[in-house]
Protein backbone atom coordinates (compact mmCIF):
# COMPACT_ATOMS: atom_id res chain seq x y z
CA UNK A 1 0.00 0.00 0.00
CA UNK A 2 1.17 3.70 -1.16
CA UNK A 3 -0.01 6.46 1.04
CA UNK A 4 -0.54 9.68 -1.97
CA UNK A 5 -1.20 13.32 -0.87
CA UNK A 6 -4.82 13.78 -2.64
CA UNK A 7 -6.31 17.13 -3.19
CA UNK A 8 -9.61 18.33 -1.24
CA UNK A 9 -9.83 21.65 -1.81
CA UNK A 10 -8.45 24.56 -3.60
CA UNK A 11 -8.81 28.30 -3.33
CA UNK A 12 -7.34 31.73 -4.60
CA UNK A 13 -7.81 35.39 -3.22
CA UNK A 14 -7.15 38.35 -6.16
CA UNK A 15 -6.96 41.72 -4.84
CA UNK A 16 -9.96 44.42 -6.62
CA UNK A 17 -7.98 46.69 -8.01
CA UNK A 18 -7.39 45.50 -11.38
CA UNK A 19 -4.98 47.13 -13.63
CA UNK A 20 -5.29 47.23 -17.47
CA UNK A 21 -2.61 47.38 -19.81
CA UNK A 22 -3.39 50.85 -20.58
CA UNK A 23 -2.03 52.74 -17.46
CA UNK A 24 1.25 51.65 -17.87
CA UNK A 25 0.77 54.06 -21.03
CA UNK A 26 0.76 57.02 -19.27
CA UNK A 27 4.09 55.50 -16.73
CA UNK A 28 6.46 54.40 -19.22
CA UNK A 29 7.05 53.97 -22.89
CA UNK A 30 4.74 51.32 -23.99
CA UNK A 31 1.28 50.30 -25.10
CA UNK A 32 -1.19 48.00 -24.80
CA UNK A 33 -0.25 46.64 -27.93
CA UNK A 34 3.31 45.55 -27.22
CA UNK A 35 2.14 44.26 -23.57
CA UNK A 36 -0.55 41.95 -25.13
CA UNK A 37 1.22 40.60 -28.14
CA UNK A 38 4.94 40.50 -26.49
CA UNK A 39 3.86 38.28 -23.11
CA UNK A 40 -0.32 37.95 -23.36
CA UNK A 41 -1.21 39.83 -20.37
CA UNK A 42 -4.09 42.37 -20.55
CA UNK A 43 -4.48 43.26 -16.75
CA UNK A 44 -3.50 42.02 -13.57
CA UNK A 45 -4.32 43.03 -10.26
CA UNK A 46 -2.25 44.99 -7.56
CA UNK A 47 -3.08 44.50 -3.54
CA UNK A 48 -3.87 47.47 -2.15
CA UNK A 49 -1.89 49.85 0.31
CA UNK A 50 -1.79 48.10 3.62
CA UNK A 51 -2.55 44.86 1.70
CA UNK A 52 -0.31 42.30 2.37
CA UNK A 53 1.00 38.53 1.18
CA UNK A 54 -0.39 37.04 4.23
CA UNK A 55 -3.76 38.17 4.12
CA UNK A 56 -4.08 37.21 0.70
CA UNK A 57 -2.45 33.95 1.38
CA UNK A 58 -5.40 33.32 4.22
CA UNK A 59 -8.14 34.54 2.15
CA UNK A 60 -6.76 32.22 -0.55
CA UNK A 61 -6.47 29.86 2.65
CA UNK A 62 -9.89 30.04 3.59
CA UNK A 63 -11.21 29.12 0.69
CA UNK A 64 -9.36 25.98 -0.10
CA UNK A 65 -10.81 24.94 3.11
CA UNK A 66 -14.69 25.28 2.65
CA UNK A 67 -13.96 23.94 -0.95
CA UNK A 68 -12.62 20.57 0.69
CA UNK A 69 -15.36 21.06 3.76
CA UNK A 70 -11.99 21.39 6.68
CA UNK A 71 -11.54 23.49 9.56
CA UNK A 72 -8.10 25.21 10.13
CA UNK A 73 -8.73 22.72 13.27
CA UNK A 74 -8.35 19.61 10.62
CA UNK A 75 -4.61 21.13 9.24
CA UNK A 76 -1.47 20.13 10.89
CA UNK A 77 0.70 21.60 8.30
CA UNK A 78 1.02 25.03 6.60
CA UNK A 79 3.74 26.08 3.48
CA UNK A 80 3.88 28.68 1.81
CA UNK A 81 5.26 29.59 -0.85
CA UNK A 82 6.76 32.95 -1.67
CA UNK A 83 9.58 35.76 -2.27
CA UNK A 84 7.80 38.98 -1.00
CA UNK A 85 7.03 37.81 2.68
CA UNK A 86 5.71 40.60 5.06
CA UNK A 87 8.10 40.74 7.21
CA UNK A 88 11.99 39.07 6.95
CA UNK A 89 10.67 37.38 9.77
CA UNK A 90 8.77 35.22 11.21
CA UNK A 91 7.41 33.35 8.30
CA UNK A 92 4.29 34.12 6.20
CA UNK A 93 3.22 30.70 6.97
CA UNK A 94 3.17 31.51 11.20
CA UNK A 95 1.03 34.84 10.29
CA UNK A 96 -1.25 32.50 8.00
CA UNK A 97 -1.41 30.21 10.81
CA UNK A 98 -2.99 33.09 13.27
CA UNK A 99 -4.89 34.72 11.05
CA UNK A 100 -6.86 31.46 10.66
CA UNK A 101 -6.92 30.74 14.09
CA UNK A 102 -4.54 27.49 14.22
CA UNK A 103 -2.66 27.11 17.59
CA UNK A 104 -1.37 23.59 16.84
CA UNK A 105 0.12 22.27 14.26
CA UNK A 106 3.58 23.88 12.27
CA UNK A 107 4.07 26.53 9.70
CA UNK A 108 6.83 27.94 7.51
CA UNK A 109 7.69 29.21 4.06
CA UNK A 110 9.50 27.99 0.98
CA UNK A 111 11.42 30.14 -1.34
CA UNK A 112 12.05 29.25 -5.19
CA UNK A 113 10.50 32.42 -6.48
CA UNK A 114 8.47 31.13 -9.18
CA UNK A 115 9.14 27.80 -9.21
CA UNK A 116 8.09 28.34 -5.36
CA UNK A 117 5.02 26.36 -5.40
CA UNK A 118 6.45 23.53 -7.19
CA UNK A 119 8.98 23.38 -4.43
CA UNK A 120 6.27 23.79 -2.33
CA UNK A 121 3.78 21.21 -3.20
CA UNK A 122 7.08 18.79 -2.98
CA UNK A 123 8.00 19.48 0.30
CA UNK A 124 4.48 18.85 1.29
CA UNK A 125 3.80 15.52 -0.55
CA UNK A 126 7.05 14.35 1.21
CA UNK A 127 5.89 14.92 4.61
CA UNK A 128 2.47 13.25 3.60
CA UNK A 129 4.61 10.30 2.43
CA UNK A 130 6.41 10.22 5.34
CA UNK A 131 3.69 10.38 7.41
CA UNK A 132 4.80 13.18 8.95
CA UNK A 133 1.67 15.14 8.06
CA UNK A 134 -1.70 14.17 7.43
CA UNK A 135 -3.53 17.58 6.00
CA UNK A 136 -1.55 20.37 4.55
CA UNK A 137 -2.58 23.66 3.37
CA UNK A 138 0.28 24.88 0.65
CA UNK A 139 -0.22 27.94 -0.16
CA UNK A 140 1.23 30.41 -3.08
CA UNK A 141 1.11 34.27 -2.26
CA UNK A 142 2.47 37.21 -3.67
CA UNK A 143 3.06 41.12 -3.68
CA UNK A 144 5.10 41.93 -6.64
CA UNK A 145 3.83 44.93 -7.30
CA UNK A 146 5.75 46.23 -4.09
CA UNK A 147 9.76 44.99 -5.87
CA UNK A 148 8.60 46.76 -9.36
CA UNK A 149 10.81 49.23 -10.15
CA UNK A 150 8.28 51.75 -12.09
CA UNK A 151 10.60 52.90 -14.76
CA UNK A 152 11.65 50.20 -16.08
CA UNK A 153 9.26 48.86 -18.95
CA UNK A 154 10.74 45.89 -19.29
CA UNK A 155 9.49 44.32 -16.21
CA UNK A 156 6.96 46.61 -14.63
CA UNK A 157 4.36 45.59 -17.23
CA UNK A 158 4.65 41.72 -16.40
CA UNK A 159 4.07 40.98 -12.51
CA UNK A 160 0.88 40.81 -10.54
CA UNK A 161 -0.31 40.26 -6.96
CA UNK A 162 -2.51 37.44 -5.62
CA UNK A 163 -2.62 34.01 -3.56
CA UNK A 164 -3.59 30.28 -4.71
CA UNK A 165 -4.17 27.62 -1.89
CA UNK A 166 -4.63 23.80 -2.28
CA UNK A 167 -5.77 21.28 0.38
CA UNK A 168 -3.80 17.79 0.36
CA UNK A 169 -4.78 15.10 2.35
CA UNK A 170 -3.00 12.00 3.37
CA UNK A 171 -4.90 8.70 1.18
CA UNK A 172 -3.88 5.15 0.98
CA UNK A 173 -3.91 4.37 -2.60
CA UNK A 174 -2.74 1.25 -4.93
CA UNK A 175 0.80 3.06 -5.86
CA UNK A 176 0.01 2.77 -10.06
CA UNK A 177 -0.63 5.82 -12.00
CA UNK A 178 -4.02 5.35 -11.85
CA UNK A 179 -3.98 6.83 -8.05
CA UNK A 180 -5.76 10.41 -7.31
CA UNK A 181 -2.89 12.72 -5.89
CA UNK A 182 0.70 13.41 -6.51
CA UNK A 183 2.34 10.87 -8.56
CA UNK A 184 6.49 12.47 -9.31
CA UNK A 185 8.16 15.30 -8.61
CA UNK A 186 10.92 16.88 -10.34
CA UNK A 187 12.92 19.39 -8.94
CA UNK A 188 16.35 21.33 -10.20
CA UNK A 189 18.41 24.55 -9.44
CA UNK A 190 21.39 26.16 -11.29
CA UNK A 191 22.43 29.30 -9.02
CA UNK A 192 24.94 29.95 -12.04
CA UNK A 193 22.20 31.70 -13.75
CA UNK A 194 21.57 33.67 -10.47
CA UNK A 195 21.77 37.72 -12.79
CA UNK A 196 19.15 36.63 -15.34
CA UNK A 197 16.49 37.10 -12.62
CA UNK A 198 16.92 38.71 -8.77
CA UNK A 199 15.90 41.61 -6.49
CA UNK A 200 18.72 44.25 -5.91
CA UNK A 201 18.40 44.37 -2.67
CA UNK A 202 18.21 41.98 1.08
CA UNK A 203 18.96 41.96 4.57
CA UNK A 204 22.44 41.28 4.71
CA UNK A 205 23.53 43.08 1.51
CA UNK A 206 21.51 46.55 1.32
CA UNK A 207 19.49 46.33 3.90
CA UNK A 208 16.37 47.33 1.63
CA UNK A 209 14.01 45.56 -0.03
CA UNK A 210 15.23 45.95 -3.31
CA UNK A 211 13.85 46.16 -7.30
CA UNK A 212 13.46 43.06 -9.85
CA UNK A 213 16.00 43.10 -12.16
CA UNK A 214 15.56 40.51 -15.43
CA UNK A 215 17.80 39.28 -18.59
CA UNK A 216 14.18 38.71 -20.28
CA UNK A 217 15.80 37.66 -23.56
CA UNK A 218 18.32 35.13 -22.18
CA UNK A 219 15.52 33.78 -19.78
CA UNK A 220 12.55 33.31 -22.38
CA UNK A 221 15.12 30.89 -24.19
CA UNK A 222 16.35 29.03 -21.08
CA UNK A 223 12.48 28.63 -19.90
CA UNK A 224 10.81 26.95 -22.28
CA UNK A 225 13.85 24.03 -23.00
CA UNK A 226 14.00 23.78 -19.36
CA UNK A 227 10.11 23.57 -18.93
CA UNK A 228 9.61 20.85 -21.19
CA UNK A 229 12.53 18.93 -19.93
CA UNK A 230 11.31 19.40 -16.47
CA UNK A 231 7.53 18.12 -17.58
CA UNK A 232 8.68 15.30 -19.28
CA UNK A 233 11.19 14.28 -16.32
CA UNK A 234 8.03 14.12 -14.32
CA UNK A 235 5.87 12.36 -16.77
CA UNK A 236 8.65 9.62 -16.68
CA UNK A 237 8.86 9.33 -12.94
CA UNK A 238 5.06 9.12 -12.82
CA UNK A 239 4.81 6.54 -15.78
CA UNK A 240 2.59 8.09 -17.99
CA UNK A 241 3.20 9.90 -21.49
CA UNK A 242 2.16 12.88 -22.33
CA UNK A 243 -0.99 12.07 -24.66
CA UNK A 244 -3.04 10.71 -20.93
CA UNK A 245 -2.48 14.53 -19.87
CA UNK A 246 -5.35 15.85 -19.08
CA UNK A 247 -4.32 19.38 -18.24
CA UNK A 248 -0.88 21.08 -18.22
CA UNK A 249 -1.14 23.73 -15.82
CA UNK A 250 1.78 25.76 -16.19
CA UNK A 251 3.71 28.75 -14.42
CA UNK A 252 1.85 31.67 -15.92
CA UNK A 253 4.90 34.38 -17.01
CA UNK A 254 3.64 34.68 -21.11
CA UNK A 255 2.12 32.94 -23.46
CA UNK A 256 4.57 32.40 -25.23
CA UNK A 257 6.36 30.44 -23.21
CA UNK A 258 3.38 28.61 -22.61
CA UNK A 259 2.72 27.83 -25.57
CA UNK A 260 6.54 26.83 -26.53
CA UNK A 261 6.33 24.37 -23.56
CA UNK A 262 3.00 22.95 -24.79
CA UNK A 263 4.22 22.49 -28.03
CA UNK A 264 7.77 21.25 -27.24
CA UNK A 265 5.14 18.39 -25.25
CA UNK A 266 3.42 17.56 -28.05
CA UNK A 267 0.41 19.02 -26.55
CA UNK A 268 -2.39 21.34 -27.93
CA UNK A 269 -3.66 24.37 -26.63
CA UNK A 270 -7.14 23.00 -25.10
CA UNK A 271 -5.59 21.20 -22.99
CA UNK A 272 -3.37 24.07 -21.48
CA UNK A 273 -4.88 26.66 -18.23
CA UNK A 274 -4.29 29.95 -19.55
CA UNK A 275 -4.97 32.92 -17.01
CA UNK A 276 -2.06 34.93 -17.40
CA UNK A 277 -3.90 37.38 -19.86
CA UNK A 278 -6.16 38.36 -16.27
CA UNK A 279 -3.42 38.11 -13.83
CA UNK A 280 0.02 38.43 -15.17
CA UNK A 281 2.70 36.71 -13.75
CA UNK A 282 2.24 36.17 -9.85
CA UNK A 283 5.03 34.52 -8.85
CA UNK A 284 4.60 31.74 -6.64
CA UNK A 285 0.90 32.01 -6.73
CA UNK A 286 0.72 31.53 -10.36
CA UNK A 287 -0.41 27.66 -10.09
CA UNK A 288 -2.53 27.64 -7.74
CA UNK A 289 -3.95 30.36 -8.93
CA UNK A 290 -4.25 28.53 -12.68
CA UNK A 291 -5.60 25.42 -10.36
CA UNK A 292 -8.03 27.30 -8.44
CA UNK A 293 -9.69 29.57 -11.55
CA UNK A 294 -9.10 25.81 -13.89
CA UNK A 295 -11.64 24.18 -11.67
CA UNK A 296 -13.85 26.99 -11.31
CA UNK A 297 -14.18 27.25 -14.87
CA UNK A 298 -14.98 23.50 -15.60
CA UNK A 299 -11.60 22.41 -17.26
CA UNK A 300 -9.79 20.71 -14.21
CA UNK A 301 -12.12 17.60 -12.48
CA UNK A 302 -12.01 14.99 -10.25
CA UNK A 303 -10.04 12.23 -11.58
CA UNK A 304 -7.99 14.24 -14.68
CA UNK A 305 -4.34 13.76 -14.90
CA UNK A 306 -2.43 16.97 -14.59
CA UNK A 307 1.24 18.41 -14.83
CA UNK A 308 2.03 21.55 -13.79
CA UNK A 309 5.64 23.30 -14.40
CA UNK A 310 7.53 26.54 -13.29
CA UNK A 311 10.91 28.45 -13.71
CA UNK A 312 11.86 31.50 -12.01
CA UNK A 313 14.91 33.20 -10.49
CA UNK A 314 17.55 31.04 -8.97
CA UNK A 315 17.39 29.78 -11.55
CA UNK A 316 14.79 26.99 -9.72
CA UNK A 317 12.56 24.68 -12.03
CA UNK A 318 10.64 21.41 -11.86
CA UNK A 319 7.27 19.80 -12.69
CA UNK A 320 4.75 17.99 -10.87
CA UNK A 321 2.65 15.46 -12.51
CA UNK A 322 -0.93 14.92 -10.23
CA UNK A 323 -4.37 13.20 -10.25
CA UNK A 324 -6.82 15.98 -9.72
C1 LIG B 1 10.17 40.20 -21.09
C2 LIG B 1 9.67 39.71 -22.43
C3 LIG B 1 8.16 39.81 -22.52
C4 LIG B 1 10.27 40.61 -23.53
O1 LIG B 1 9.92 40.11 -24.79
P1 LIG B 1 11.06 39.93 -25.91
O2 LIG B 1 10.37 39.55 -27.13
O3 LIG B 1 12.07 38.97 -25.34
O4 LIG B 1 11.62 41.37 -26.04
P2 LIG B 1 13.12 41.88 -25.81
O5 LIG B 1 13.50 41.74 -24.38
O6 LIG B 1 13.98 41.20 -26.83
O7 LIG B 1 12.93 43.38 -26.16
C5 LIG B 1 12.55 43.80 -27.45
C6 LIG B 1 12.41 45.30 -27.44
O8 LIG B 1 11.23 45.66 -26.71
C7 LIG B 1 11.55 46.67 -25.77
N1 LIG B 1 10.65 46.59 -24.63
C8 LIG B 1 10.84 45.94 -23.46
N2 LIG B 1 9.77 46.13 -22.68
C9 LIG B 1 8.91 46.90 -23.36
C10 LIG B 1 7.63 47.41 -23.09
N3 LIG B 1 6.99 47.19 -21.93
N4 LIG B 1 7.03 48.15 -24.03
C11 LIG B 1 7.60 48.40 -25.20
N5 LIG B 1 8.83 47.95 -25.53
C12 LIG B 1 9.46 47.19 -24.62
C13 LIG B 1 12.99 46.42 -25.41
O9 LIG B 1 13.58 47.56 -24.87
C14 LIG B 1 13.56 46.02 -26.74
O10 LIG B 1 13.83 47.19 -27.45
P3 LIG B 1 15.18 47.32 -28.33
O11 LIG B 1 15.09 46.22 -29.36
O12 LIG B 1 15.07 48.69 -28.89
O13 LIG B 1 16.30 47.11 -27.38
C15 LIG B 1 10.13 38.27 -22.68
O14 LIG B 1 11.51 38.24 -22.90
C16 LIG B 1 9.82 37.36 -21.54
O15 LIG B 1 8.67 37.10 -21.25
N6 LIG B 1 10.86 36.79 -20.91
C17 LIG B 1 10.72 35.86 -19.85
C18 LIG B 1 10.20 36.55 -18.67
C19 LIG B 1 9.85 35.59 -17.62
O16 LIG B 1 9.34 34.57 -17.90
N7 LIG B 1 10.14 36.01 -16.42
C20 LIG B 1 9.77 35.34 -15.27
C21 LIG B 1 10.19 33.94 -15.23
S1 LIG B 1 9.51 33.40 -13.84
Amino acid sequence: MTVRAVIKGVGHYLPERVVPNSEFEAMVDTTDEWIRTRSGIERRHFAAEGETTSQMGALAARAALKDANLEASDIDMVVVATSTPDLTFPSVGTMIQKELGMTSGYAFDVQAVCAGFIYALSNANAQIVSGQAKRVLVIGAETFSRIMDWTDRSTCVLFGDGAGALVLEAEAAAGTSDDRGILSVDLNSDGTYRDMLYVDGGVATTGTAGKLRMQGNALFRQAVSKLASTAQAALVKADVTADKIDWVIPHQANIRIIEGTAKKLGLPMDKVVVTVQDHGNTSAASIPLAMSVGKARGQIKKGDLCVAEAIGGGLAWGAVVLRW
